[in-house]
């Protein structure tokens, strides 16, 4: 048999690929790994193959950053090549970067087969480019593995056949359950002097809230509020750190009382914050999963999600960039503890097995 291709290529894509990428070796089935190189600081890439266990890729395209035809472009270049040589039997993507698409596009049209992990989910809002990435990455792939029900639901009603949608649960939570307990063997609140369990912990990245001046420093002056009740924590991801110095905001986060700022950290770091925090602020689409199955309050940052199941059956409040609105929930979680919620069906570290046995069953 030929190889199965795994692609990664940026942050949110290792703790997707890690489990399978286990899985499918403890079944003896040849696999090679690729990563695109769309993320390459040490700290948002290599630290997290090093915790997570993953090998040294046997690809590595090292496409770097660019606008997005750059970079989408630059990947599909690359990866063509690697897919000629290799003659992979099937190429597997997760998540919604513009890795994802790139190399789901040049895989289709070489006839490659291609298993897309973490298909289905939709935010309906396609000023956001990651819903185009997942709505053409959908469109081209033989295997649709989704998280959850909602995902399978818009696959069908863009007319996709039901023969690929294959309901296996959401694939990060078997990381997160894996890694749980060397995360709470790490030092990171007492190395960044956080108060346990008394600190909310953000983290924003969109284009849509940090691109823009008056936005941006509208969701700083909501955490300078919440500063005055909490402990505020940020990781900041590479892109938000470039908008804090082009819009000079770093002197008066520096000026509020009770703000950590912080360059972007490693997973088990952040699964250690995450799991004592009061509160998750973000942009991102994982944590809003992360944070159902931690029981953690969670306020999305965004005007939509791709993943209504953590507003429906999880802890995640969905409030926009409204300064008002993100103060408002703040307080209610701050009197009542915030949603309780439930852990969704299948989200139950297992993910990777039911992928795996598809997987199996499609090469026999
Ligand atoms: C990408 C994904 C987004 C995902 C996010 C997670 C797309 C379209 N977007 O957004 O869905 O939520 O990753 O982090 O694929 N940079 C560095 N070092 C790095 C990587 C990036 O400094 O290792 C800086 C560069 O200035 C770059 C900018 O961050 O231009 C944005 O990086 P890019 O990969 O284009 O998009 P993200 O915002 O990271």
């Amino acid at each position: 048999m030929n190889p199965l291709l795994l692609v990664v290529g940026a942050r949110p894509n290792f703790m997707k690929m890690a489990p399978l990428y286990d899985e499918l070796k403890s079944r003896n089935l040849p696999v090679l790994l690729l990563h695109t190189g769309q993320h390459y600081d040490d700290n948002m890439s290599k630290l997290f193959f090093d915790e997570l266990g993953m090998p040294e890729p046997d690809f590595y395209l090292g496409v770097g950053s660019a606008s997005h035809a750059e970079q989408t472009a630059r990947i599909m270049l690359d990866f063509e090549k690697v897919c000629i040589e290799k003659k992979p039997s099937m190429v597997i993507v997760a998540g919604d970067v513009n890795s994802t698409i790139a190399c789901a596009l040049v895989a289709a049209k070489l006839w490659i087969p291609v298993a897309h992990v973490e298909a289905g989910l939709r935010s309906f809002d396609r000023t956001m480019p990651e819903e185009i990435n997942r709505i053409l990455t959908d469109r081209i792939s033989d295997l649709l593995f989704t998280p959850s029900p909602d995902a399978d639901q818009n696959l069908i009603a863009e007319g996709m056949e039901p023969e690929k949608i294959k309901l296996v649960g959401n694939i990060m939570i078997d990381t997160l359950l894996l890694h749980s307990q060397k995360a709470d063997r790490r030092d990171i609140h007492r190395e960044l002097q956080i108060p346990k369990e008394n600190y909310a912990l953000i983290t924003l990245h969109r284009p849509s809230n940090v691109d823009i001046k008056d936005i941006f420093s509208g969701i700083i002056e909501a955490l300078e509020s919440i500063a005055e009740d909490t402990t505020v924590v940020f990781p900041a991801h590479p892109r938000t750190r470039k908008k804090i110095d082009e819009f000079n905001l770093a002197s008066r986060i520096k000026r509020i009382p009770n703000f950590i700022l912080t360059e972007p950290l490693g997973y088990l770091d952040f699964l250690a914050l995450m799991k004592e925090a009061r509160v998750v602020l973000t942009d991102s689409g994982g944590l809003q999963e992360e944070t159902t199955i931690l029981g953690v309050p969670c306020i999305t940052i965004r005007e939509n999600t791709e993943r209504p199941i953590t507003v429906e059956q999880g802890t995640n409040t969905v409030v926009g960039n409204k300064k008002e609105n993100i103060l408002k929930t703040w307080k209610d979680i701050a009197k009542n503890g915030g949603k309780k919620g439930k852990i969704p069906e299948l989200w139950d570290g297992n993910t990777a097995k039911r992928i795996g046995d598809v997987i199996e069953q499609y090469f026999v």
